[in-house]
């Protein structure tokens, strides 16, 4: 049997020197082995993030940052927009009901990109404190067009959050340029650390928000001012929760493997690799589920084909060149599969991937032309070797 090849949209595999910083014996949060590492993850955060802002490095998941980011910049009481379009985006208005907040939403087809000209619309309607949007949304694989929708909504007087779990560090986001007060993602995806951290980042106008609220954050953990301390200076060995440790460790490696390869050369292998795997599985003769112009560079979403069950596909594909994919979200489970091809993917994954999905679809009795696929998706895949060899 093949080695397991993880290819579900987060989280993804990591580095062989990832894995050997979480083999390690725990050192002291107080040592100054993780004050450094600590120190480093943060300033590659904002690197990252392409911000001057305060970054926030929080033990939990993605959803953990959603909620740090609501609950900090908007009060009970108050009143946001969310820009629904997929399986995340409500996620917003269900913590922000869990903390008191009102919840507006302004409703897009599944699959669809979010039109900023209707978002501002809505915005000359309503007296918001703040618009919450996702950039990748990992069940339909739309990349909403979050920089345009930040130029909408700086010229009104409410705060711009935006998830950016399925999208940080495989895709381009200017957090400071797009006017992107609170930004958040997860470590286990495009940046290939182990799930369990969140990342975050509160601008300036943010933070100002943050210190003019009337009353307290409705929330103890997640409390910015709270951790505001250890985060603005992590020598100072303030301690208020005890952060994971090895964690913290590897996060700091794999972004240190990120810079290495170089933002610009991250975007770009993602983007070669992307068109690959939808040019390989178009030529199967199946339908991608999302808008053109419109489609993540990190995953890949399908229509199941008639006669074929989602289920059988994912198990054909692991029994027999164990290719571990995903299958539909929410509203969609059963009726798309999902490919993810972010972090540390490479072009050969990719061809296993289509080589493991033609064959397995054969199996299934749909008459598939692996072999056009694969030559298809390496024609895409030379300019990565192009791109590479130009570095
Ligand atoms: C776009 C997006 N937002 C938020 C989340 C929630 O993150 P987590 O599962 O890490 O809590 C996910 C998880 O896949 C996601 O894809």
């Amino acid at each position: 049997m093949p080695k397991e090849l993880l290819m579900i949209p987060g989280p993804t595999r990591v580095s062989p020197s990832v894995l050997k910083i979480m083999a390690r014996q725990i050192v002291s949060h107080t040592s100054d082995e993780f004050v450094e590492a600590l120190e480093d993850a943060l300033k590659m955060t904002a690197n990252l993030f392409q911000t001057k802002g305060q970054p926030v490095i929080l033990t939990g998941s993605g959803t953990l940052g959603m909620e740090t980011a609501v609950c900090n910049v908007v009060e009970r009481g108050e009143r946001i927009l969310c820009v629904n379009n997929g399986y995340f985006g409500p996620r917003f208005g269900e913590l922000a009901a869990a903390h008191g907040i009102a919840a507006d939403s302004i409703e897009f087809e599944w699959g669809r990109h979010a039109e900023p000209s209707l978002i501002s619309e809505k915005l000359d309607k309503g007296n918001y404190k703040a618009v919450t949007i996702v950039h990748v949304d990992t069940a339909t694989g739309i990349a909403n067009p979050i920089r345009e929708v930040g130029d909408i909504v700086k010229d009104f007087d409410a705060l711009y959050i935006a998830d950016t779990v399925c999208s940080m560090g495989g895709m381009e986001v200017q957090v400071d340029n797009w006017h992107i007060d609170v930004c958040l993602t997860g470590s286990q995806k495009a940046i290939a650390a182990p799930p369990g951290l969140t990342l975050l980042s509160f601008s300036e106008k943010a933070q100002h928000a943050i210190e003019k609220r009337k009353s307290p954050v409705d929330a103890y953990y997640a409390d910015f001012g709270r951790w505001k301390p250890v985060m603005q200076d992590p020598r100072s060995r303030s301690y208020f929760a005890t952060p994971s440790v090895p964690l913290v460790l590897a996060l700091r490696e794999a972004l240190r493997l990120l810079f290495k390869e170089g933002l610009q050369n991250r975007w770009r292998r993602h983007q070669i690799i992307a068109d690959a795997m939808r040019t390989g599985i178009e030529t199967m003769g199946l339908k991608i589920f999302t808008e053109e112009n419109f489609r993540a560079n990190t995953l890949s979403v399908f229509e199941v084909p008639e006669g074929v069950s989602d289920a059988d596909l994912r198990r054909v594909m692991k029994d027999t060149y164990n290719v571990i994919c995903a299958g539909g979200l929410g509203k969609l489970k059963g009726k798309t599969n999902r490919i993810g091809h972010m972090g540390i993917v490479t072009p050969d994954n990719i061809v296993l991937t289509l080589n493991s999905l033609g064959v397995s679809l054969n199996k299934l009795g749909r008459k598939t032309d692996t072999r056009a696929a694969i030559a298809a998706a390496k024609g895409k895949l030379k300019s990565f070797q192009l791109a590479s060899r130009s570095r």
